[in-house]
């Protein structure tokens, strides 16, 4: 079994927030530590797409009613994401990496141009300067010019691209079992293992 680790996640305002859910689900059913960070526009997709109610459940009970208790045998620590002096913030801090899950485009662009405005954007820019791995799990479509090369800047920093673009050859039978492609993809990332789904072993 991997050893139980502190990993950032950030919720952000693009469509998705079922990978959101799933990777944490994974994440915290796997015993590590995450420190959890939502924008108000990731907040807002939570509640539109899958139904939280901030007022009148915690992010970690609507976690055990998406996921199950088994979301229970990690620890989560919300962060507000204006509060830039949380220990996320410094390279200082024992951090495995970090998802970004889902990325709107306005997030990718502040990660590219290194802004560090609010504790998304500058946990990010310390995961790069301290080289771990940080997914970006972007969803836009279509995408402009300037979307796509901020993709390209991201990388060349460092960061891995992972859109929110799940395979089919596993044939998923709900919205659940495509969240979790994306998830083990993102989690594979930090070094990770997982059973999220069935590898493709090639034909038969
Ligand atoms: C319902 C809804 C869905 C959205 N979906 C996307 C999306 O898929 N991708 C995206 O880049 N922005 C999307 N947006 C716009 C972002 O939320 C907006 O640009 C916001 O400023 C992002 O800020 P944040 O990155 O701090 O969350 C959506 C907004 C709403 C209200």
């Amino acid at each position: 079994m991997t050893r139980p680790l502190s990993f950032v996640v950030a919720i952000t305002g693009a469509s998705g927030a079922i990978y959101a859910v799933r990777t944490l689900r994974a994440l915290l059913a796997a015993g590590h530590h995450v420190h959890l960070v939502m924008s108000k526009y990731g907040r807002y997709v939570l509640h539109e797409e899958l139904g939280w109610e901030a007022d009148r459940e915690s992010i970690v009970e609507f976690l055990v009613r998406k996921g199950g208790e088994e979301v229970r045998n990690g620890s989560l620590e919300e962060h507000g994401v204006n509060d830039l002096t949380q220990s996320i913030s410094s390279g200082s801090s024992r951090i495995g990496g970090m998802i970004v899950v889902p990325c709107s485009a306005k997030t990718l662009a502040a990660i590219a141009h290194g802004t560090s405005s609010n504790l998304i954007e500058r946990s990010a820019d310390v995961t790069l300067k301290e080289r771990r791995p940080l997914v970006l799990v972007v969803r836009e479509t279509p995408m402009n010019l300037i979307q796509l090369r901020n993709m390209v800047t991201v990388a060349e920093a460092g960061a891995t691209v992972l859109p929110a673009m799940p395979a089919f050859y596993q044939k998923p039978q709900t919205f659940d079992d495509l969240g979790d492609f994306i998830a083990g993809r993102a989690l594979s990332l930090l070094g990770l293992d997982h059973e999220l789904f069935e590898r493709w072993t090639g034909p038969n």
